[in-house]
């Protein structure tokens, strides 16, 4: 599973001198966390994720085979119809990592153009949706050089191309559940891509997630600053076998549609991430006051209504509600009478579980 030259191409491919594809890629919310990584987004534990709907990245890329080799660093990117030559080195880096899977890349001048569905600052992060469109750009000039690619292989390739430029992008090409990260209750797990899981019971396919943006800024501490804090952190190796636990515990409670445990042990794992960074040196604090105030609301409701209304944490202040569809009208009305209030400017997202890359 964790064999990087299987992703090299080996044959001589079609000549492609232009080529135009456009993909939309959602983000995805961790529900068992990554959060300490070894080498190029080689995680340190197992995630799983619901794959989101709703928030997505759409990208349009067009090929140009050049005469002479590219360096990339004449890319066009353009956010929201825009230049954006700010995004130009991050996308750089990512065709740098990826160059020796892909080293037709090489040969082709990269017009991007790039949209996201969620507001630019919504203090929800975009690299695993943006990462993922563009790593399934690449994937469909790939296809078209060596046209006897499997859809299968396309996929797996895609993630893994997806993971080289932001780790929890490998969790945004499939859904409505992923894997990445291996480990041993799941043999097909891999820490190269993720991997589809279909053994949740139907209750969770159709899971709500409605994002309370407490804060739409950037946030103060970077993803890539909080997981370089775990290099060294007194608490690093219980995290990781508790995220191995965890992970188990998870995968049996989706099996079984056990939606008491689920509310418990994602809770957990959301507060468990942001202790990593309570503690860490420096030590930090990315939740705000009405982060825990809704916290406590959706504790004092799942008590008093038995409601299976749940929340989990990204590396940030916002929120994100999980309950099941069937429950979604009543905890609809909690949410907009109690729980809009503690938004920045009132505004929240209502998303839903959803399947992944679309080519449009
Ligand atoms: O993919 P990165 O490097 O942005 O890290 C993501 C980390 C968390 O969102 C906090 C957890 C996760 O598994 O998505």
């Amino acid at each position: 599973m964790n064999d990087k030259a299987q992703f090299v191409p080996r044959t001589q491919g079609n000549e492609i001198s232009s080529f135009q594809t456009i993909w939309s890629a959602p983000s995805n919310i961790a529900l068992v966390k990554y959060w300490g990584k070894k080498e190029l987004q080689i995680p340190c534990n197992p995630s799983v994720s619901f794959t989101l709907d709703q928030c997505r990245t759409t990208t349009s890329v067009r090929f140009k085979k050049q005469k002479t080799a590219q360096d990339h660093t004449s890319l066009a990117v353009h956010y929201d119809g825009k230049p954006a030559p700010s995004f130009v080195p991050k996308v750089k880096t990512f065709i740098d990592r990826i160059l020796p899977y892909a080293p037709y890349l090489k040969e082709y001048h990269l017009q991007i153009d790039t949209v996201n569905s969620f507001p630019h600052s919504s203090g929800i992060a975009s690299s695993a949706s943006a990462m993922a469109a563009l790593a399934a750009a690449v994937m469909d000039l790939e296809q078209q050089i060596y046209p006897s690619l499997t859809v299968e292989d396309q996929i797996k390739k895609c993630s893994f191309l997806a993971r080289l430029g932001s780790g929890s992008a490998a969790r945004s090409v499939e859904g409505p559940l992923v894997l990445w990260g291996e480990h041993t209750a799941t043999p097909d797990s891999s820490d190269l891509f993720g991997v589809r899981w279909v053994k949740a019971a139907d209750v969770f396919k159709t899971y709500r997630d409605t994002i309370l943006l407490v804060d739409k800024g950037q946030k103060e501490v970077s993803s890539t600053v909080g997981h370089n804090l775990m290099h060294n952190h007194p608490f690093a190796e219980n995290r990781f076998s508790q995220a191995n636990d965890h992970y188990q515990d998870l995968l049996a409670i989706l099996e079984k549609g056990d939606l008491n445990g689920f509310a418990d042990l994602v809770e957990r794992e959301a507060l468990s991430l942001h202790a990593m960074m309570l503690t860490s040196s420096p030590s930090y604090i990315l939740m705000h006051p009405n982060t825990i105030q809704i916290i406590q609301e959706v504790r004092r409701y799942r008590k008093t209504t038995a409601l299976n209304l749940t929340f989990t944490l990204d590396a940030g202040a916002n929120v994100h509600l999980l309950y099941p569809e069937h429950e979604s009208e009543q905890i609809g009305q909690f949410i907009e009478s109690y729980l809009r209030q503690y938004c920045q400017d009132n505004e929240l997202i209502y998303d839903r579980v959803g399947t992944g890359l679309k080519k449009m």
